[in-house]
């Protein structure tokens, strides 16, 4: 019985909210890194930015939602864009890369959230699976993505919150987890000196 609880508890630990960008598994990584040469002819092998494209490496754009980096290489996008305070209209835009499959864009656009100093959540090849229905529609503009200030619905902490003062991305999923686990481990141990 004691092992069962034991691998319960090692489930809950190893559960993807704990597992950090070092963790991703190295063939997505590596999926990605391939992909992404397709990107770096225009946005720089370091994402830098080159005359054709924007920059990647520190775009709020790039860190925001992964739906817009979704619909982007689905749909494509047109100019103008302002990335890091600067505004980009470069003529022909970028053009849509659907044909790329749903592992390979989750894998190119986990690659360009985790590299060059980026810092965000992975993205799955189901959430790009869920926005196919874009392929097709023309190309993007900025009026058509989710601005990139706005936290997610589930992340937004009331201003009443007394966790108001966290960073809203991180802290209330982090909280509810850690909570979420003490009551099951607070269960746990009832149990355990119940069937004892
Ligand atoms: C043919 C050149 C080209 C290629 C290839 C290309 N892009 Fe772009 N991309 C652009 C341009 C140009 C813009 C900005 C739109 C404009 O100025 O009209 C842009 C904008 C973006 C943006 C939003 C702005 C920013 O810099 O954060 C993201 C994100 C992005 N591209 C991701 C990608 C990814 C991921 C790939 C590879 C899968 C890729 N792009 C391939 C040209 C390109």
């Amino acid at each position: 019985m004691h092992s069962i609880v034991a691998r319960l508890i090692l489930l809950m630990l190893t559960h993807s909210a704990f597992v950090s960008a070092a963790e991703i598994d190295p063939s997505v990584r590596e999926t990605g890194r391939i992909q992404f040469m397709m990107c770096a002819a225009c946005h720089g092998k370091e994402g830098e930015g080159t005359a054709a494209a924007p920059p990647l490496a520190g775009s709020e754009w790039v860190m925001g939602p992964a739906e817009n980096l979704i619909r982007i290489q689905l749909r494509g996008l047109r100019g103008p864009i302002t990335v890091k305070g600067r505004e980009y209209d470069i003529a022909a835009g970028m053009a849509p890369m659907a044909y790329q499959n749903d592992a390979q864009i989750a894998a190119v656009l986990t690659y360009v959230r985790q590299s060059f100093g980026n810092n965000a959540s992975s993205v799955q090849p189901s959430q790009v699976a869920a926005l196919r229905g874009e392929v097709g529609k023309p190309q993007l503009t900025v009026a058509d993505l989710t601005p990139h200030g706005q936290a997610a619905p589930a992340a937004i902490v009331t201003p009443s919150n007394k966790y108001a003062n966290l960073d809203e991305g991180v802290s209330f999923p982090r909280w509810a987890v850690i909570g979420i686990m003490v009551v099951f481990l607070a269960g746990v141990g009832v149990w355990l000196a119940k069937s004892k």
